[in-house]
């Protein structure tokens, strides 16, 4: 039998992973009206608690050019009341997708605290000034990657990336690494943000704000 059939018979039953939810609440007293000030309280809370390695990876979804979704994480780099900002190749799927359509959703996963934000909005290019003042804050090597990587392409193999890392290494050794035209930044502007806070019997704490008239709703929802 070959290795492919031995990993189709294979069973994993995980329905005895469970565990319960208890290490805080989100209760509409507490509640920020701004959903941007709410985030950056719980960001913060789980900043302060630890135990998370990136607090600012995030879940990306686009719709894809062939109309599926797909997600991929990202690092959130910026966030303001204007929205939340990342940076990539606009030329990746990611990038692709999000020109062809700019509806986009983000999301944090925040286990030590049992948290979870959603957030539904449109994602349009940073302007090049902010990509190029983020771009020119990178190391060096992280700038040649950027420049390095056909980001989503199919390359035939590492030593592709490596020697073409050593090309840019030479031709960069007396000028500066500017950023090139087709990487930058996305700022997702918030339409929808929902707070998910893990409770006892999976009667989890869920609320959300929607932007309306320029004022957000804000509306509890059964877990
Ligand atoms: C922790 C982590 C952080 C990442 N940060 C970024 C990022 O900030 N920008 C980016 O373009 N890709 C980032 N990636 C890689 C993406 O997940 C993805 O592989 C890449 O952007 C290509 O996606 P696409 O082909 O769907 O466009 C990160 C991956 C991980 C696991």
């Amino acid at each position: 039998m070959t290795e492919k059939h031995l990993n189709f018979n294979m069973q994993n039953d995980l329905s005895n992973y469970r565990k319960s939810y208890e290490k805080s609440h989100l209760i509409e007293s507490s509640l920020d009206e701004n959903p941007m000030m709410q985030f950056r309280k719980w960001f913060y809370e789980v900043e302060e608690m630890g135990g998370i390695e990136e607090v600012n990876a995030m879940t990306v979804s686009t719709i894809g050019l062939d109309g599926f979704p797909k997600s991929r994480i990202v690092l959130l780099k910026h966030y303001d009341e204007n929205g939340f900002v990342f940076y990539t190749n606009y030329q990746s799927e990611k990038g692709k997708a999000l020109i062809e359509n700019p509806k986009v959703c983000i999301s944090f996963f925040w286990p030590t605290l049992e948290r979870q934000v959603i957030i539904q909005g449109l994602a349009k290019k940073t302007s090049d000034i902010q990509s190029d003042n983020y771009f020119n804050s990178r190391p060096e090597g992280s700038k040649l990657g950027a420049v390095v990587s056909p980001q989503s392409q199919v390359i035939p193999d590492y030593d592709f990336l490596q020697n073409k890392l050593k090309e840019l290494e030479q031709h960069y050794q007396n000028q500066p690494i500017t950023r090139p035209k087709h990487w930058g930044g996305f700022l997702i502007k918030p339409m929808i943000m929902e707070f998910w806070q893990g409770r006892p019997n999976r009667l989890h704490d869920r609320i959300r704000y929607t932007l309306e008239n320029m004022d957000w709703r804000i509306e509890r929802l059964a877990p």
